[in-house]
Parts: structure tokens; C-alpha cells; sequence
């Protein structure tokens, strides 16, 4: 099937054009612990688990930036209880992660507005983007309350500044203006993107930048996902025709 697969992959990865910028909805976690009868924080626990290896894995085999959806916008409406939890689980990750990335040379970029979370979090950011941004290896884009609609009232607000203060000339503003006032400026768009847990919906995730970009909807719950449905999701992006509008 073309749009929706869980198949496992029989197919060896490094055959593949992989894609160069990937995008995963990592979406399920609720779900995977509801079916366990575990709190949800036990779901997001096992996805940042399964987060690490597939940021690993995508490292590994070629892949030159990934965006994750770990915290959205809308997120903060999500009972006290799982915020929390989540947020602490941010934290322990980012201490790891400082640690962790290192071997791998991978430079972690954190897109969204960091303003709400605690100064211990937002510093902890700030540290991982600073020590990391020298590195050569996979750009990891982790979307932590990012919005895109946000993100483009954003870029709206600074170009308008821009021509109002008169540094930018408005008959000059292109598509390419926009994507560089946007948190992804100077990376190509997505490829591919992955929604685990068979939900069709984009759910406010890099609205322009996806305005090509191949999807594949994946029926298994985040927390359970593998690096075999990764190289499924990947062989199904190979059998596209991407047209880019074209014929
Ligand atoms: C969506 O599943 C998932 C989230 C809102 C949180 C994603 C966070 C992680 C995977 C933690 C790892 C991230 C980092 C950076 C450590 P859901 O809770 O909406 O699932 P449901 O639809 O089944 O309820």
C-alpha cells in the first residue's frame, strides 16, 4: 500500500537513497501504555528510549538532519500531572544527552519557542546547542513547544519589522525570505515524514517546510517503533515519484 504500511523491511537499507532530512510525529505513547494499563508518563518513558536509538540509528546510516516532535504548542493543555512528568523526563534526557551525542557527532538544535519552560531547562538547551554546534555530524531538530503556526506568525512579525524599520525592501520578500526567518533557516526541507500510531494528520508539525515532503503513516505506536519500520518507512519513500509539482 502506498500511503500506510507496517510491514516489516526485508530490504537492506544502504541500497537505499536515504533521505536527507527526515521528520517523525513521535505519536502512541499514551496509547502504548493505556494498552499496558501503565500511568502515561511510562508511554513518553519508553519513547525517549526509543527516541535515542532511532536518532542514533538515522546518524548511522546517513541521514543528515532529523526532526523530532517532542513537545508541542498546544501540549501545555495536557493535565499537570503528564506536563510535569514530561518535563522532567526532558531533563533527564538533556543531562544524558550532553554525554550521549557526543561519539556520534551530532549536533542538536532545539526548534520552538524556549521562553515557557524553567531556566534550568531553557539552560540546559542552550548548553547542548552551544556544546554541540561544532560538531560535523546529523543535525538533530528536536521540536520542544514548537508550533508551526507559531513559528510563522514569528517570521511575519520580524519581516514586517524589518521593512518597517527599513532594512528589508518588501518587493524583495520571496519563499526563500520566509524559510530563513523560520527556526529551520538554512536547512533543506523534509523528505520524508513519519507519523507512527496510524494517525492521519499533520497536527501543526513544519506546515511550510512540508509543502513536498513524502508521508508515511505507520500503524505501530511510537514506543514500540523499530529500526525496521524506520527502513520500511524509508523503502516506501524510495517507491514515490516525487514531482515537486512537476510532471
Ligand atoms: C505524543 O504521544 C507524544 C508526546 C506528546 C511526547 C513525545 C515525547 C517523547 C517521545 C519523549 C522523548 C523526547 C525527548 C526529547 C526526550 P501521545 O501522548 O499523544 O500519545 P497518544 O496519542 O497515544 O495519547
Amino acid at each position: 500500500m502506498a500511503f500506510f504500511s507496517n510491514k516489516k523491511s526485508d530490504t537492506d537499507i544502504h541500497k537505499l537513497n536515504i533521505p536527507k532530512h527526515i521528520g517523525i510525529i513521535m505519536d502512541g505513547n499514551g496509547r502504548w501504555a493505556k494498552k499496558r494499563h501503565l500511568p502515561r508518563s511510562s508511554g513518553h518513558t519508553q519513547g525517549a528510549k526509543v527516541f535515542r536509538k532511532i536518532a542514533r540509528y538515522c546518524s548511522d546510516i546517513g541521514v543528515e538532519y532529523l526532526t523530532v516532535y517532542a513537545f508541542s504548542t498546544e501540549n501545555w493543555k495536557r493535565p499537570d500531572e503528564e506536563v510535569n512528568s514530561l518535563m522532567r523526563l526532558f531533563k533527564e534526557y538533556l543531562n544524558e544527552a550532553l554525554r550521549d551525542f557526543k561519539d556520534d557527532s551530532i549536533v542538536v538544535r532545539f526548534i520552538g519557542d524556549k521562553a515557557p519552560f524553567s531556566k534550568e531547562l531553557q539552560e540546559l538547551m542552550i548548553k547542548n546547542e552551544e556544546e554541540s554546534k561544532s560538531r560535523d555530524g546529523m543535525v538533530l531538530n528536536i521540536a520542544m513547544n514548537y508550533g508551526s503556526r507559531d513559528e510563522l506568525v514569528r517570521a511575519v512579525k520580524n519581516i514586517s519589522q524589518n521593512v518597517k524599520d527599513g532594512s528589508m525592501d518588501i518587493d524583495k520578500i520571496d519563499e526563500a525570505t520566509v524559510s530563513n526567518f523560520l527556526y529551520t533557516a538554512n536547512q533543506p526541507d523534509p523528505d520524508l515524514i513519519i507519523r507512527p500510531s496510524g494517525e492521519y494528520r499533520i497536527s501543526n508539525f513544519l506546515l511550510w517546510q512540508s509543502a513536498y515532503s513524502e508521508f508515511v503513516i505507520m500503524n505501530t505506536l511510537w514506543p514500540d517503533f523499530t529500526t525496521d519500520d524506520l527502513d520500511e518507512a524509508i523503502r516506501i519513500f524510495n517507491n514515490r515519484n516525487r514531482r515537486f509539482g512537476g510532471v
